[in-house]
């Protein structure tokens, strides 16, 4: 834990409150097991890391995706600007699952992933590919290429959904 985390403040600040607390004769027990219930767990961090990094894919692919449907204007430079965004999301999610986050928090995220890794893995590598090629694309401006490409992306985030995230 960095010392200057804003975690570890808010802990040491209840901890000098519990000891003052303490130091006045008040009841400082519920204090400090708050203060140790702050600190999230290992499996809460790294569950939370892959959901805020698919959670970005989300949210970048959103606006594409109502360019293409024509719910929006097409707006080359936006496209560009988020087919990048995903690209580079992309390479961060199979590191969010670890065998040691399986559970502890609440999760779409199916037990199958684990047996089967070298398969979810390559799915996540399929979008890395897709991402990328989808980068190259966008620079085009050519809204029907965008659309194409946009299919193969939608393509490689609905085959790891099918299988491994649940409903
Ligand atoms: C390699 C597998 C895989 C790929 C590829 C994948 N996802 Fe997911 N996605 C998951 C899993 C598993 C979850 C559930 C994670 C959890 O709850 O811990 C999830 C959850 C999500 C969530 C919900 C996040 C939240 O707020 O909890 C969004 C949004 C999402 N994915 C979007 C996408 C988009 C968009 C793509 C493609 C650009 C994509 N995903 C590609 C496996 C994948």
């Amino acid at each position: 834990m960095q010392p200057t985390s804003p975690i570890f403040r808010a802990t040491r600040f209840l901890a000098i409150g519990a000891a003052a607390a303490a130091a006045f004769g008040l009841a400082a027990p519920g204090i400090a097991e708050d203060a140790a219930k702050s600190q999230p767990t290992k499996a809460e961090r790294t569950i939370e890391y892959r959901q805020s990094a698919l959670y970005l894919l989300g949210w970048n692919i959103g606006p594409i995706a109502m360019m293409v449907k024509g719910e929006i204007p097409f707006d080359a430079k936006t496209v560009e600007l988020r087919a990048m965004r995903l690209a580079q999301v992309a390479p961060m999610i199979a590191e969010g699952f670890p065998p040691d986050s399986q559970t502890g928090a609440p999760t779409k995220a199916k037990p199958e992933i684990w047996q089967n890794m070298d398969d979810f893995k390559s799915k996540a590598a399929a979008l890395e590919l897709a991402t990328t090629r989808f980068a190259e694309t966008a620079k085009s401006g050519d809204p029907k290429l965008v659309a194409a490409g946009l299919g193969e992306v939608g393509k490689a985030c609905k085959a790891c959904h099918d299988q491994y995230r649940a409903d």
